[in-house]
Formats: C-alpha cells, sequence, structure tokens
C-alpha cells in the first residue's frame, strides 16, 4: 500500500531535536534495527512521532503497522495492541530473552516491553505497579494479561519453591477462564467476570504468590442467554472430559467431543482429589437444576402448588417434593438457586486458589496488579448484567482520563511549568450519573428494591426520567418526547446512556430481580440440610440458629463498593496501561475494518493522550528521590550535597549538560521532556555505580589483605619468641637464634608477597636437619673471626687430614656423620688427634 505520511522536515526536525533530542543509535543490532522500526515515517512505533497528527493519520499507522504484523504500537509509555485474531511468532523464548532488561524506547514495540519496564520498576524502584488492560469485549484483553504474566514468570529467577508458585499463578488461569467464561456473540472465550490479580514479590523480585479479587459474574448466564452464545465452559467440560465414575454418580451423559477438564491444574494449584470431585459435583448440581420440570398440583388443603415432575429416563431420584407456588414462582425459585449456587461456588474456588497462592504473613512485599476485566459490551438486548458490565468500563475510562490527562495537566499547573491546556472528555459527568450515592441510577435502583409495597420497574423509569430529564448522558422514550424528538429505536420500558464508548439502550426488565438477588428462606435452608460438605457450606445462612430477617446488601450496592475498592488500590499504584482494539466485528484473523477501529480510537481518547503527551514530559521526580538516586553523577553532589534538593538536582544537571528544553524545574519536582534523556541518565547511572561498587570492592579487599598480613605477622612474632625461649632453655646459644631474614629477598616484606611461614623453622623431613642448626654464612663468619690464631691452626690441620683419610679409613664415613651439625668436627678430632 501507498505511504499516507511523508517524513516531512518538520516531522525530521522534530525526531532529531524535538522529542528525541539525542543523536540517534548507529550501533548494529538490536537497538539500530528497533530504532529505526520505532522512527519509520509511515507506520511509526511511537503515535507521539506522528507528524502531521490527525485521526487519519492515526488511523493509517495503525493499519500499515497492522499490515506489517506490528500489533503493539506506543503512546509514551501506554501500549496500544490490535487483536490480530491470528497467531503470531512474536511469543517465543527468543523474544522473551530479546525484552528481557530491555530499553523500553530501544525496541520494538512490544508488549513484554511495558511489562519488563513495570517489572524492572517493581524490583529496583520499590514502586508497586498495576497493569490496566482495557477494551471493549474480544479485544484481547486476557490474551493480554497471560502474555504479562507469562513474561514476567519468564524473567524472574527459578527455583524449585519459586517455580511451584509461578505454576500455580499461571495455571489459576485455566481453571477461573473454565468457570467464569463462555462464548459469545462477540468472543469464544468472554470474561463473564472481572478479576483482578495482585502477584506479589520479595525484595529479590522472586514471585512469592499472590491474591484474586473477582467482580460480580454474569450469573444469569447459568439460567438463560442469547441464541448463538453458551454457557459457562465448565458445563461442556464437565459432560465431554469428566470422570466416567463422576458422571455415573451424577447420572449424567457424556456428550460432546473430548475436551479437557481443569482437574490437572487444579491438582498443581493444590486441590486435594476430594476438594475436586466435590466442585465438579455440586457444578453437576447446577447442571442437574436445569432439567428439573415442575408440574401445577394442589397440597391437600386444596391450595394451588407446583411440584417436580416425575423425571425422564434415568435421571430418577428427585421423589414427590412440592412447593406452595405457582409453577412460574416455582420456576423463578429453580432458577434462582442454581444463580446462587454457581455464583457462590465460583466465589468458594478464588478463595480456595487464595488459600493456596496467599503469601505468609509477615513477609515484606512488593505488588504488581493485573487487570482483566469484562470489555464494553453493546448487545441486542442488554440487561442489568451490561449496565454493570459498562458502568464498570466507565470507571476505568475514568482512572485512565485522570491519571494520564487531567492530573498530568493539573500538575503541570501546580508546578509552575507553562503549559497551554490540551481539551478532552471528561467522563465524571458519565459515572455520577451512575453511581451518585443520592441520585445515582443505583442509588435509585436500591431505593426502589427495598420500598415497602408493590416495586417494578416502570416506577424505577418514571423515577429516573424525571431525575435526569435534562441530563446530557440519559435519554428515555419519554425524555425524548419531551425534547419533541422522533426515536424508533428506544422502546419504552428502555432508558439509554451515552456512554463514553457509544449509546446503549438497557431495558429495566429483571432490573429489580437482579439487583435484590434473593432467594427463598426455605430453599437456602435445604442446601445448608444437604448431607454435601461443600453444598452444606455455601448457604451459611440456611442455618436455622443464624436466621437474619436483615435484608441482604443488593448486588448494584456491592458491586460500587467493589468497583471503590478497586479503584483505591489501582489509584495507589504506578498505572501501566495497554488499550486493546478489536479490529474486525468477525473474530477474522488480519481483518482490519478502519470504521471499527476509528470508533474505538475516539472512544478511547488516543488522540488526546498522543496530545497530552506530546506537550508533556515523560518523567517527573521529587527533587530529593531524584538527587538520591542520581547524585553520584556529578562530583560536586557525590558523595554528600548540603544545599536544597532542587539547587542539588541544578548542580548535577548543569554537569550533566543536557539541553535545557529537555528538563523542566517545578516547585517540588523535575521533570524530563523525552524519555531517552531518562534512559541515558539511567545507563550513566549504571556505569557509574558499577565504577563505585569496583572502588568498594578494591577498598575492602586491600583491608582485608592488611588486616590479615598484620595479624599474620603479630603471629608470627610470638611464635617466634616463644620458639627462641624455648631453646634457650634448652641451651641453644641465644646467638643462633636470630631471626631469620626473609626468605625471597632483603627488601621489607610487602602486601603482595607475606613471609614465608614460621614452619620453615621445624625439622625439614627431606634432609633431617633444622634451620636453625644449619650453619648460616653471617654465623659462620662470625664463628671464624672469634677464633684463636691456635684454634684456628689446629682446625686447618683438622681438615687437612680429614681430606687426606676421607674414603680411606672403614670407619671415616661414620664418624663424619654429623658433620653438618657439628659433630663432624669432633671425629677428626678424636680419630686422628
Ligand atoms: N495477541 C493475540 N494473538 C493472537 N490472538 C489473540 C491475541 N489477543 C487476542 N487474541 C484472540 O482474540 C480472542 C479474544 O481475546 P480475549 O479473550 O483476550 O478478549 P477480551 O478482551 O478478554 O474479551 P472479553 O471482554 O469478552 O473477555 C482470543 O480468544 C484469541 O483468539
Ligand atoms: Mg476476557
Amino acid at each position: 500500500a501507498p505511504c499516507p505520511l511523508k517524513l516531512v522536515p518538520s516531522t525530521l526536525n522534530m525526531l532529531l531535536r524535538g522529542v528525541y533530542p539525542h543523536p540517534l543509535p548507529v550501533a548494529a543490532g538490536r537497538g539500530w534495527r528497533s530504532t529505526t522500526s520505532l522512527l519509520d515515517a509511515a507506520a511509526v512505533g511511537d503515535l507521539v512521532l506522528l507528524d502531521p497528527l490527525t485521526e487519519e493519520s492515526l488511523l493509517q499507522t495503525l493499519q500499515e503497522r497492522f499490515r506489517r504484523s506490528n500489533i503493539y504500537t506506543y503512546i509514551g509509555n501506554v501500549v496500544i495492541s490490535v487483536n490480530p485474531y491470528r497467531s503470531l511468532p512474536i511469543y517465543t523464548p527468543e523474544t522473551v530473552q530479546e525484552y528481557r532488561n530491555c530499553n523500553f524506547f530501544a525496541v520494538k514495540p512490544h508488549i513484554y516491553a511495558i511489562a519488563d519496564d513495570a517489572y524492572r520498576s517493581l524490583r529496583d524502584r520499590d514502586r508497586d505497579q498495576c497493569i490496566l488492560i482495557t477494551g471493549e469485549s474480544g479485544a484481547g484483553k486476557t490474551e493480554a494479561s497471560k502474555l504479562v504474566m507469562s513474561y514476567v514468570a519468564a524473567v524472574c529467577s527459578k527455583g524449585e519453591e519459586v517455580d511451584k508458585v509461578k505454576e500455580q499463578l499461571l495455571q489459576s488461569n485455566p481453571v477461573l477462564e473454565a468457570f467464569g467464561n463462555a462464548k459469545t456473540i462477540r468472543n469464544d472465550n468472554s470474561s463473564r467476570f472481572g478479576k483482578y490479580m495482585d502477584v506479589e514479590f520479595d525484595f529479590k523480585g522472586e514471585p512469592l504468590g499472590g491474591v484474586i479479587s473477582n467482580y460480580l459474574l454474569e450469573k444469569s448466564r447459568i439460567v438463560r442467554h442469547v441464541k448463538g452464545e453458551r454457557n459457562f465452559h465448565i458445563f461442556y467440560q464437565l459432560l465431554a472430559g469428566g470422570s466416567a465414575q463422576l458422571l455415573r454418580r451424577s447420572r449424567l451423559p457424556r456428550t460432546g467431543a473430548a475436551c479437557v477438564c481443569p482437574q490437572d491444574a487444579m491438582k498443581v494449584i493444590g486441590f486435594s482429589p476430594a476438594e475436586v470431585t466435590a466442585l465438579l459435583e455440586v457444578t453437576a448440581v447446577v447442571l442437574k437444576l436445569g432439567n428439573v420440570q415442575l408440574s401445577s398440583s394442589y397440597q391437600a388443603s386444596g391450595m394451588e402448588a407446583s411440584s417436580i415432575a416425575e423425571p425422564q429416563g434415568r435421571d430418577k431420584g428427585w421423589g414427590q417434593t412440592w412447593a406452595p407456588c405457582l409453577s412460574p414462582q416455582g420456576y423463578y425459585g429453580r432458577d434462582a438457586l442454581a444463580k446462587n449456587i454457581y455464583s457462590r461456588l465460583f466465589d468458594w474456588l478464588v478463595n480456595r486458589i487464595n488459600t493456596s497462592i496467599q503469601v505468609k504473613p509477615g513477609k515484606q512485599r512488593k505488588v504488581m496488579g493485573v487487570l482483566d476485566i469484562y470489555g464494553f459490551e453493546i448487545f441486542q438486548d442488554n440487561g442489568f448484567e451490561q449496565f454493570i458490565i459498562n458502568y464498570c468500563n466507565e470507571k476505568l475510562q475514568q482512572i485512565f482520563i485522570l491519571m494520564t490527562l487531567k492530573e498530568e495537566q493539573e500538575e503541570y499547573v501546580r508546578e509552575g511549568i507553562q503549559w497551554t491546556p490540551v481539551e478532552f472528555f471528561d467522563n465524571s459527568i458519565i459515572c455520577n450519573l451512575i453511581e451518585n450515592s443520592k441520585c445515582g441510577i443505583l442509588a435509585m435502583l436500591d431505593e426502589e428494591c427495598l420500598r415497602p409495597g408493590v416495586v417494578n420497574e416502570d416506577t424505577f423509569l418514571t423515577k429516573l426520567n424525571q431525575l435526569f430529564a435534562t441530563h446530557k448522558h440519559y435519554e428515555s422514550k419519554e425524555t425524548q418526547n419531551a425534547r419533541r424528538v422522533m426515536d424508533a429505536t428506544l422502546p419504552s420500558q428502555c432508558f439509554r446512556i451515552h456512554h463514553y464508548a457509544g449509546k446503549v439502550t438497557y431495558n429495566v426488565t429483571g432490573f429489580i430481580e437482579k439487583n435484590n438477588d434473593l432467594l427463598f428462606r426455605d430453599l437456602s435452608q435445604a442446601m445448608w440440610a444437604s448431607r454435601h460438605e461443600l453444598l452444606r457450606s455455601l448457604f451459611p445462612e440456611g442455618d436455622p440458629q443464624k436466621v437474619s430477617l436483615k435484608l441482604p446488601p443488593t448486588a448494584g450496592f456491592q458491586f460500587k463498593a467493589s468497583v471503590a475498592t478497586l479503584m483505591k488500590n489501582l489509584y495507589s499504584k504506578n498505572p501501566n496501561y495497554i488499550r486493546c482494539i478489536k479490529p474486525n466485528e468477525t473474530k477474522t484473523g488480519m481483518l482490519f475494518t478502519p470504521e471499527l477501529v476509528l470508533a474505538q480510537i475516539r472512544y478511547l481518547g488516543l488522540m488526546e493522550n498522543v496530545r497530552v503527551r506530546r506537550a508533556g514530559y515523560a518523567f517527573r521526580q521529587l527533587y530529593d528521590s531524584f538527587l538520591q538516586r542520581y547524585k553520584m553523577l556529578s562530583p560536586r553532589t557525590w558523595p554528600h550535597w548540603t544545599g536544597s534538593h532542587r539547587e542539588g538536582t541544578k548542580v548535577l544537571l548543569e554537569d550533566l549538560a543536557f539541553p535545557p528544553e529537555e528538563l523542566a524545574f517545578g516547585h517540588t519536582k523535575i521533570f524530563i521532556r523525552s524519555p531517552r534523556t531518562l534512559f541515558d541518565l539511567e545507563r550513566r547511572r549504571q556505569e557509574r555505580v558499577a565504577e563505585l561498587a569496583t572502588l568498594i570492592q578494591k577498598t575492602f579487599r586491600g583491608w582485608r589483605c592488611r588486616t590479615q598480613y598484620q595479624l599474620m605477622r603479630k603471629s608470627q612474632i610470638i611464635i617466634s619468641a616463644w620458639f627462641r625461649g624455648h631453646m634457650v632453655r634448652r641451651g641453644v646459644p641465644a646467638t643462633l637464634l636470630l631471626p631469620i631474614p626473609h626468605a625471597s629477598s632483603r627488601a621489607p616484606p610487602t602486601l603482595l608477597t607475606p613471609p614465608a611461614h614460621p614452619t620453615s623453622l621445624h625439622r625439614s623431613k627431606r634432609t633431617g636437619t633444622t634451620a636453625l642448626n644449619r650453619p648460616l654464612p653471617r654465623q659462620c663468619k662470625k664463628y671464624r673471626e672469634q677464633l684463636t690464631p691456635q684454634r684456628r691452626a689446629l682446625l686447618q690441620t683438622k681438615l687437612h687430614a680429614s681430606e687426606l683419610f676421607k674414603d680411606k679409613k672403614a670407619l671415616y664415613s661414620k664418624r663424619c656423620r654429623g658433620w653438618g651439625d657439628g659433630g663432624g668436627w669432633e671425629g677428626p678430632r678424636g680419630g686422628t688427634g
């Protein structure tokens, strides 16, 4: 395809001086290849470099990159991922190695790069991280979260214990997916629950365990789903892959193509065989409840009732049970029971996994949270579940807006940095419409649910229409009529919300029932009375001794509270964004539908993201932490800087000679414009730290050798002193026991040449003599000088005689033995004299 973009001079200017002001690396290999990919004008790897920046150019860049199978693109440190719907060879172990300890902007955009950046920031900078993966249903969030987890598992260290923890964390995915995912029109493996997983690491960056939080399972799927969709995967897996014994005992037929039931994964996590069986048995109970048919009958009193119709074929054994209600109510009770059992079972499953992977209390830990929640969705008929799911996505969009657009811009103003505001859409108004505790839609729903008297969805809708008659993001037939708008697409029992990602029409039917989420007390008591331990434990309120008349909190209230906790948790961590885009509606491999992607570009706010990013600074840090981290880079700030932190930072950066436009000094923080400058700074720090480490090692080694030498010298002096004393006491002349000169040279001993060990004083095994008894040249000379002339003459005569008789006299050698130790002198004297 012809390239839609040209590398115009302004682009070049920006590339070379503006956004990336440092010279481009020219070294061969990874850095060069990847950098060219980042700066490829037709398909820039970082949209911050796009020129001109228009919706069209942004879309074309994504399309061109997608065509080249480059599914990842950056906006600064936000990763955009376009679902290829085809397996690509970009997740190999070699790729993992390539991205390990990589420089985020020096390698090709990849999800591994953001995972690596987050992991290293956690390990080296001690900052808790969260990975926020957003996008509509089928955009690739779950796949992305698995890729992040597997990357982190691959790069952190290995060991028996660590590997076990990693396996447990990874295997929690297939188990939760089996119970919480289902095929929908949009996605064959759609997450029907929200999952937030905190992976906990120790100070070395080794995983210790984790905690999983789950958010509202779409339990209505248990009893009803749209044509073309399926129920949760586990039911099919159970029928096709459950053990023959289990199926026989549960009276279930084997159906479907052989597929794997996640029993093995459960075993890896730490489930006992009994727990696995119990879990699958309760799943079978839910399955069988669907087969329960009711028929109308009468009680003995003559009142109308419904009873369980005699089951067909092999499925016998229900007995004659009746309930004092009409069959529609009976079916309602049956469905409520099935939904309750399954959702409680799911909660039990998450808790059980948490028990296995939890970290022992008391250990200090760092946390990386990965959020994979159901994506924004619009169906033909949207109910309470879609309302909850889309509310959650609205909150996630809000967190993104707050952290990347609003807060960032407010911070520049707060810090006194020159700033031209960038316009963006703030979705707080929609969040407020839904969650306002006094007059939000959820609060109105709760009010209606708790109101005495007849409650139904009509009164709820009327209330909404009155409250939000003039709200910009709310519509209904009534408000449209008031505004004289003709719209056949909005039925009377519906309301429509203009979400950040599009308009969704919600049908209020079922809102009250689903929000109340009540189960007949008789049913919970019947479940509690069950002999099945697990089933019984799921219904503690069925215990007659614990009967409470208090109404449980509504589903909407609980969800709102858990979303608030989640948001608080996410705000406390350093966010990393992966924004997933769905390129087509038909799940077709490598098919890019521009209109669909453009809609997502718009509602995800990517244009605003690029604008703020381009005008803003990539990095900021408080002066004291910055100075603490980089002070070793200037002799003026190392080792101590006594002035203010701000002044210290200025002095430090002055010495490093960065271009002034790269830096901005706020009131409390230093701002660095481009990531390259930061990486340059980080590289210099690493080199300097290595130098300093060498210096510390050198000094330590010197100190260690010196102290060891001094200790040895002291010991040697003590030993020699004791030895000489001992020898003198035995009668050896003190003159023979003078200290021995150094073995190798007359030079004083040095650090590197420690003195010969005093053991040389001991008897030599080979010669049979001792070093002390061997005549030494200086002592011999001294001895000779002391001789009187007579004695000297006598000794010379003896020497002559000795030479004369050597080898000629039988006794000679025997008499001369000991010559070396002085005895020989006596021999000639005795023998000849
Ligand atoms: N990186 C990828 N490479 C290849 N295929 C992918 C990739 N990401 C997603 N897919 C394909 O897209 C499908 C849908 O992805 P996924 O289940 O992650 O969507 P989702 O965003 O989690 O949707 P939902 O909100 O419904 O749970 C996957 O089953 C897979 O076939
Ligand atoms: Mg998913």
